[in-house]
């Protein structure tokens, strides 16, 4: 299929997609956009999260057909320019980011958690990024992370 939608604000046009091939797949290999990670292709990790009409979704559980028409941001679409979301500054700050492979996603989904409560707890992120893995960092980096990017006004 000739899959259209609008990603990071850009209308983009990609020819001979298989619809039912993952919209990461889409991402990572026909977009230019390696930023999703494919860790486990089973929606267990959430390595792969972007946003999907401004919801959060696995990008490796929805087809690519699905997107058609449709409006997608990924992490490369926080960043302003050269400038880091104040969210991806944060993961930086607090040593949050490793081997980096659940950075992404995490990025997103802490995005998410910012807009809809500024000033979390830690109970509430424990919750809020229930989804998301991480095997590197033990989680309190991450949350640390979380508080500066609240204190820095994440919700951009
Ligand atoms: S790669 Fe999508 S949830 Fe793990
Ligand atoms: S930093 Fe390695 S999995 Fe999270």
């Amino acid at each position: 299929m000739r899959l259209t939608c609008t990603v990071n604000g850009q209308r983009r046009t990609v020819e001979d997609v298989d619809p039912a091939a993952s919209l990461l797949l889409a991402l990572r290999e026909r977009m230019g956009l390696p930023g999703s990670k494919n860790a486990c292709e089973e929606g267990e990790c959430g390595s792969c999260t972007v946003y999907l009409d401004d919801q959060p979704v696995c990008a490796c559980l929805v087809a690519a057909g699905q997107a058609e028409g449709r409006s997608v941001r990924t992490v490369e679409g926080l960043a302003s320019g050269d400038d880091l979301h104040p969210v991806q500054q944060a993961f930086l700050d607090a040593g949050a980011v490793q081997c980096g492979f659940c950075t992404p996603g995490l990025v997103v989904a802490v995005h998410d958690l910012l807009r809809r409560d500024p000033d979390p707890t830690d109970a509430e992120i424990r919750e809020a990024l229930a989804g998301n893995l991480c095997r590197c960092t033990g989680y309190q980096m991450i949350i640390d992370a979380v508080h500066r990017a609240a204190a820095a006004g994440g919700r951009r």
